[in-house]
């Protein structure tokens, strides 16, 4: 059975394959292709985007979702989270997503069920259909042509599953990567870095805007938020006419991670980001459940 667990569980090409895929799901798709199939969402953690995403491509493609209720599960009455998927696995689903604050959980359970699981997001680890998204998103804005293309990574990237999965992936794929933080924020890392947004500016075809992980934060590292930023808030007065694109994984702080002007800019890609979220899962849980 086949997992999604981090982005390097695809190889290059079966990325370009789900890209593909995804494409061709946004002008048709056969609503019985997953007829049969089920999957069950069991979200540990807050989510708005990623489990109505994957609910929705789900359901485009004729399978049936079950949300398992963390809240009001047996994990609350103390049992191990491995005896929960295992129970579950029992109904025999074909897929289950899974989404925990803690990294390594997805990978424990794909070792004790014999479902498909999808990474959901795992801690500060991976996050690897964010990924794929953000790198889809990308690829057609700029027809495929992506090599050597130059992307600044902004924000809280230590401490981001999301900055995480999109180093391994676009690295992979030729992106020319710079990681922009300040020191606390940054990984240790081969990659170039720098703690000065503007230097980079002139020098970008991307950013990709984080948010300040403050749930992961030990203690409060920056003086505030407000604080943070006027250095790294992406601003519509810092891009100007720049031909440069703008992601966002969501959910952005406003006025933080990037300002209201830019947020209603053209060149800001974070629904567009969203809309082919729902795509690009289409198209993983065909490859997975299909
Ligand atoms: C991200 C997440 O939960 O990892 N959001 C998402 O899935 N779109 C990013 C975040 O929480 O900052």
């Amino acid at each position: 059975m086949s997992h999604l667990i981090r982005t390097d569980d695809f190889t290059s090409q079966e990325v370009l394959d789900v890209f593909a895929d995804a494409s061709a799901f946004r002008k048709s798709h056969d609503s019985s292709l997953l007829k049969d199939k089920i999957i069950i969402t069991l979200f540990f953690e807050n989510s708005t985007r990623t489990r109505s995403s994957f609910e929705i491509a789900a359901s485009r493609l004729g399978a049936q979702t079950i949300h398992l209720d963390v809240a009001k599960s047996s994990t609350k009455k103390g049992e191990t989270l491995v005896d929960t998927a295992m129970n579950l696995d029992a109904m025999l689903p074909h897929g289950i997503i899974v989404r925990h604050e803690r990294s390594g959980v997805p990978q424990i359970l794909s070792s004790h069920v014999k479902a498909s699981i999808l990474n959901a997001g795992d801690g500060a680890h991976a996050h690897p259909t964010q990924a794929l998204l953000d790198l889809f998103t990308i690829y057609e804005h700029f027809d495929g042509e992506i090599k050597g293309k130059k992307i600044a990574i902004v924000g809280d990237i230590k401490n981001s599953r999301v900055a995480n999965s999109n180093i391994e992936l676009l690295a992979r794929m030729g992106l020319d990567i710079t990681l922009v933080a300040p020191i606390h924020f940054l990984p240790s890392t081969k990659l170039k870095t720098t703690t000065d947004l503007k230097s980079v500016i002139d020098d970008v075809d991307i950013i990709m805007s984080l948010r300040t992980q403050t749930e992961r934060h030990s203690s409060q590292s920056y003086a505030s938020l407000k604080d943070y930023a006027s250095d790294y808030c992406i601003t519509s007065e810092l891009v100007g006419d720049r031909d440069i694109i703008i992601l966002h994984p969501g959910p952005v702080h406003r006025n933080i991670d990037i300002d209201d002007e830019l947020l209603s800019d053209q060149r800001c890609k974070v629904l567009e980001q969203v809309e082919n979220g729902v795509l690009i899962r289409m198209a993983v849980l065909k490859k997975l459940l299909k």
